[in-house]
């Protein structure tokens, strides 16, 4: 009972934190800012090879929006983590699945506890980010180094992943387990992969002296991109089967599902063919519990569970309603100027 307490007061106090100083203050989302939002459609396969599942029913239709994200900088040149949020609705916030995915196939952080602790690293350390953290966290270190991007050509040539674990219920009834990913509908190499042993005394997130390429160049591509025809992706699952001998381990958000024996099966054909206004990609919101029952929330026991992740997350959603609200209040926020562009005219 302690426990769920003290869980409890981690996510809420957190969040307050978020609310007063991002959402009021700063109206940011509290990271993945910088992004661009495009509208399309979801197609479930024909043939799925995954266990039948009410909601993800062969040939079923959903609109979707799909929000592309450079996590931490509003720099596109600047080496850091890229996103892609995936809504099963036309919709700014209502739908029955949200998909939040990050590119690298783990997460920096595994728990309420050290998740806290991560956003007490945020300063740089002779220039090198969240230093403190992976100083302390070496598996946090091996997935930032997984995770990061450095110039990649376009949002519609990485991996995302979802990283996380929820449930998987079909129309068996067996409660399994599963992971998703958001991969390039041609399934070819990864744009903006570094060499680990580039990484091997970590890296600088900065813009490198001189840099002439956009800030926007990535959000610029895109549009080029959908201005050209349809952006196409894959959604795929990966799932796991409880087993006698498992342990909490399945749950562990840094540790990633052997492909082997997890193999990533194809759930859904994304397409996207219009690009929203800034603004209108500034109001969207995503949610980790915006999901039906047979896809749920694992329920979490205390800040050292494995699924204590999502439910701060879950509890993060004051903090993106005051977001709007201080937008409704004191204006949407700027387009972020490229202090590099030259003028044209
Ligand atoms: C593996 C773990 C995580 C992943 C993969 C993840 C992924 C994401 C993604 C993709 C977004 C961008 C949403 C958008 O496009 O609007 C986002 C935003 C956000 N995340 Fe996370 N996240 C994780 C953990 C967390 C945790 C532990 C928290 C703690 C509360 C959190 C809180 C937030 C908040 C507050 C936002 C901004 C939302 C807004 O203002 O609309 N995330 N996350």
């Amino acid at each position: 009972m302690l426990k769920k307490v003290q869980l409890w007061l981690y996510a809420y106090c957190y969040t307050t934190i978020l609310v007063i100083v991002l959402s009021f203050l700063k109206r940011l989302r509290m990271s993945h800012n910088n992004g661009t939002t495009a509208v399309g459609k979801i197609t479930i396969v024909d043939n799925p090879a995954f266990p039948p599942h009410p909601f993800f029913a062969p040939g079923r239709e959903f609109a979707c929006r799909l929000r592309h994200a450079s996590v931490s900088y509003d720099d596109d040149t600047i080496l850091q983590v890229r996103a892609a949020s995936l809504k099963f609705a036309d919709s700014f916030w209502e739908s029955p699945l949200d998909l939040e995915m990050n590119t690298g196939g783990i997460s920096l952080f595994w728990s309420a506890r050290n998740f806290l602790f991560f956003f007490t690293c945020q300063g740089m350390v002779n220039g090198l980010a969240f230093s403190t953290y992976y100083d302390k966290y070496p598996v946090g270190l091996q997935a930032g180094k997984e995770g990061i991007r450095r110039y990649p050509s376009t949002f519609a040539q990485m991996y995302y992943h979802t990283q996380t674990v929820q449930f998987f219920i079909g129309n068996d009834g067996v409660k399994r387990y599963a992971k998703f990913r958001l991969a390039p509908a041609n399934l070819g190499p990864e744009t903006g992969l570094i060499p680990m042993a580039e990484l091997a005394n970590r890296w600088v997130e900065t813009a490198k002296p001189g840099e002439t390429l956009s800030q926007n160049y990535l959000k610029e591509e895109y549009a080029a991109r959908i201005a050209a025809g349809p952006v196409r992706y894959v959604l795929q699952i990966q799932i796991h089967t409880p087993a006698p001998t498992d342990t909490d381990e399945v749950f562990n958000c840094s540790v990633a599902w052997d492909e082997a024996t997890h193999p990533f099966l194809d759930v859904a054909h994304v397409a996207v063919d219009r690009l929203m206004t800034l603004d209108e990609n500034n109001l969207m919101r995503f949610a980790v519990n915006h999901c039906p029952p047979s896809l749920g929330m694992i329920p979490a026991a205390s800040i050292d569970d494995y699924n204590s992740i999502n439910y701060m997350r879950a509890a993060s959603q004051a903090a993106k309603s005051s977001r709007l609200f201080f937008y409704k209040i004191f204006g949407l926020p700027a387009p972020v100027p490229d202090a590099r562009s030259t003028p044209t005219t």
